[in-house]
C-alpha cells in the first residue's frame, strides 16, 4: 500500500504553487464513457465491433453501455461543478457525427455534441475537446483505415466539420490521443481494435497518423486561427535495467519508439531511424513534401504518464532486441494495471520534453491510477489513488518550478470507465460508477481534488 504518511514531501503541493494560470482539469473519451452505442444514428465504431469479437475483452465487457454519459451528462455535468473542476477534456465520437467516417452528417450526434458543450459553458466548465480518441469508424476500417492514406483526407474532412460545428464555443483542441497506443496496440500487436498485427498494417499506420496529426491541427487553425491547438503522447520515462552499453543502448531504442517517434516529426525533426533502423521501411510509404506536411506548430503538446520503464538488452526479442522488466519483478509498488507507482518519472519525462526547442509549453493531458477500490457504506476511500496523484502532482510542481514550462494537469479520470482491453476492472475515476445501476459516488480523492482546487487542501 502507498502511504504518504511519513515522507517528507517537497516542494509543497498547494494549487497557489502552480500559479493562478494553471489549468486543472479531469479527462475522459467517448468510447469510454458514453454508452449508447446504436443511439439515434450512430455508425459503428472499430471498438463496437472488436468488443463484440470472443477472446478480445477481459470477461467479455464492451463499451455499449459504458457509463451511460450519451444520457446522463446534465448530472455528470453538475457533479463536475460540485467537486469545482473548471476543465473537461472528452472526445467526439466520429462514427456518431458521421456514421459511414465521410459524407453523410448524423445530425442527432451533432446535436448531443451541442447540447453537452453548451451545458459545460452553461456550468462554467471548460471544454476541451480531442478528435481522436481511438474510436475510428468502423466503415473507414473496411476501406484500410490507418493503414490507407486517404485516411488524411478522410480526417481533414472530419475535423473541418468538427471546428464548423463547435469551433464557436470550443477553443481547446486536441487531434490524437496517443498515437504510439493506437498504431501499435491496434495495428501490431492486435490487442486493441481494429485488432490487426504486423509491420505491413503498422508502419503505414504510424506514417498515416502523423500525417493525419498535422494536417488536423492546421485544419483547425485554418478555420480558427484563435484556437488553441495541441496533440497528446503517451509517454514513460525509459531507463536501462543496468548501466551496461547494451543496456543504455536497448533503453534508447525503447525511448525512441514509446516517446519520439510521433513528436519528433511533428517538430520538424523527422521520424527517429537512426535509433530505430527496424523502422526504416516507414520510407517507402512516404511521398515526396512528406517531410514537411510531417511538422505542425501546435501550440501545446500533451504528456500522459503513469508510470516509467525499465529496459533490459535482449538479443533474442526481434527488432528492438529489449525488453521492459516489469514491476511485479522488480519488488516495486505497482497499480492495477501493472504499471509501476514512479512519481518522479512525470518529473523526468516532463524535463525531457522540456529540453525540445520547438514546443511551446506542455499541459498534462492525463495522469492517475488504477486500485481496486471498493464501495462501502455508501462510501469509497481510495488512499493509494490520492497517495499516488499528490506525489505525481508534486514531481510535476517540482519540474515546474526548476523552469520547465508545463502549464495544466489533467486527472485520468472524471469516472470509472471502460479500460479497453481490460474491461471495467481497472477502476481510475475520481468517481465511483457502479455499471449495474448506474450510481455516482465521488470516492475520498474526488473530495480531495475539490478541497484541493477550492485552495483549501494540500
Ligand atoms: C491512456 C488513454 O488515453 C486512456 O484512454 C486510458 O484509459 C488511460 N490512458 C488509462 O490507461
Amino acid at each position: 500500500m502507498l502511504d504518504l504518511n511519513n515522507e517528507p514531501i517537497q516542494p509543497e503541493l498547494s494549487k497557489l504553487a502552480f500559479g493562478k494560470d494553471f489549468q486543472w482539469g479531469v479527462s475522459t473519451a467517448a468510447y469510454q464513457i458514453e454508452g449508447a452505442h446504436e443511439a439515434e444514428g450512430k455508425g459503428l465504431s472499430i471498438w463496437d465491433v472488436f468488443s463484440g469479437r470472443k477472446g478480445k475483452i477481459k470477461q467479455r465487457h464492451h463499451g455499449n453501455h459504458a457509463c451511460d454519459f450519451f444520457n446522463r451528462y446534465p448530472d455528470d455535468l453538475e457533479l463536475m461543478q460540485s467537486l469545482a473542476i473548471p476543465n473537461f477534456r472528452f472526445s467526439l465520437s466520429w462514427p456518431r457525427l458521421l456514421p459511414e467516417g465521410t459524407g453523410r452528417i448524423n445530425h442527432y450526434g451533432v446535436g448531443y455534441y451541442d447540447r453537452l458543450i453548451d451545458h459545460c459553458l452553461e456550468l462554467g466548465i471548460t471544454p476541451w475537446l480531442t478528435l481522436y480518441h481511438w474510436d475510428l469508424p468502423h466503415a473507414l476500417e473496411r476501406k484500410g483505415g490507418w493503414a490507407n492514406r486517404e485516411i488524411v483526407g478522410w480526417f481533414e474532412e472530419y475535423t473541418a466539420l468538427a471546428v464548423k460545428l463547435y469551433g464557436d464555443r470550443v477553443k481547446h483542441w486536441m487531434v490524437l490521443n496517443e498515437p504510439m497506443v493506437f498504431t501499435g496496440a491496434g495495428y501490431f500487436l492486435g490487442v486493441h481494435a481494429p485488432g490487426r498485427r504486423g509491420f505491413g498494417s503498422f508502419i503505414p499506420a504510424v506514417h498515416h497518423a502523423t500525417l493525419c496529426q498535422a494536417a488536423g491541427g492546421r485544419v483547425i487553425k485554418d478555420l480558427r486561427p484563435e484556437a488553441e491547438v495541441g496533440t497528446t503522447f503517451s509517454c514513460s520515462y525509459v531507463e536501462p535495467l543496468r548501466q551496461t552499453e547494451k543496456d543504455l543502448q536497448a533503453a534508447r531504442r525503447v525511448d525512441a519508439l514509446l516517446n519520439r517517434l510521433f513528436l519528433e516529426p511533428a517538430l520538424g525533426l523527422g521520424y527517429p531511424l537512426d535509433d530505430l533502423r527496424f523502422m526504416r521501411r516507414i520510407e517507402k510509404y512516404m511521398l515526396p513534401g512528406d517531410e514537411q506536411k510531417l511538422a505542425f506548430d501546435f501550440d501545446f503538446i500533451g504528456v500522459q504518464n503513469y508510470t516509467r520503464e525499465i529496459v533490459k538488452y535482449a538479443f533474442w526479442t526481434p527488432f528492438m532486441q529489449a525488453i521492459l522488466v516489469p514491476a511485479r519483478k522488480r519488488g516495486v509498488p505497482y497499480t492495477l494495471m501493472n504499471w509501476e507507482v514512479y512519481p518522479e518519472s512525470m518529473y523526468h519525462i516532463l524535463h525531457q520534453f522540456n529540453r525540445y526547442k520547438g514546443i511551446r509549453k506542455l499541459i498534462v493531458t492525463e495522469n492517475g491510477a488504477a486500485f481496486p477500490d471498493e464501495l462501502k457504506d455508501g462510501q469509497v476511500h481510495d488512499p493509494e489513488r490520492l497517495c499516488y496523484l499528490k506525489r505525481y502532482m508534486q514531481q510535476m510542481l517540482r519540474a515546474k518550478l526548476e523552469g520547465v514550462n508545463v502549464q495544466g494537469y489533467f486527472i485520468w479520470s472524471f469516472v470509472d470507465n471502460f479500460e479497453w482491453a481490460e474491461g471495467y476492472n481497472p477502476r481510475f475515476g475520481l468517481v465511483h460508477v457502479d455499471f449495474e445501476t448506474q450510481q455516482r459516488t465521488i470516492k475520498s480523492s474526488g473530495y480531495w481534488y475539490r478541497d484541493f482546487l477550492r485552495g483549501s487542501a494540500t
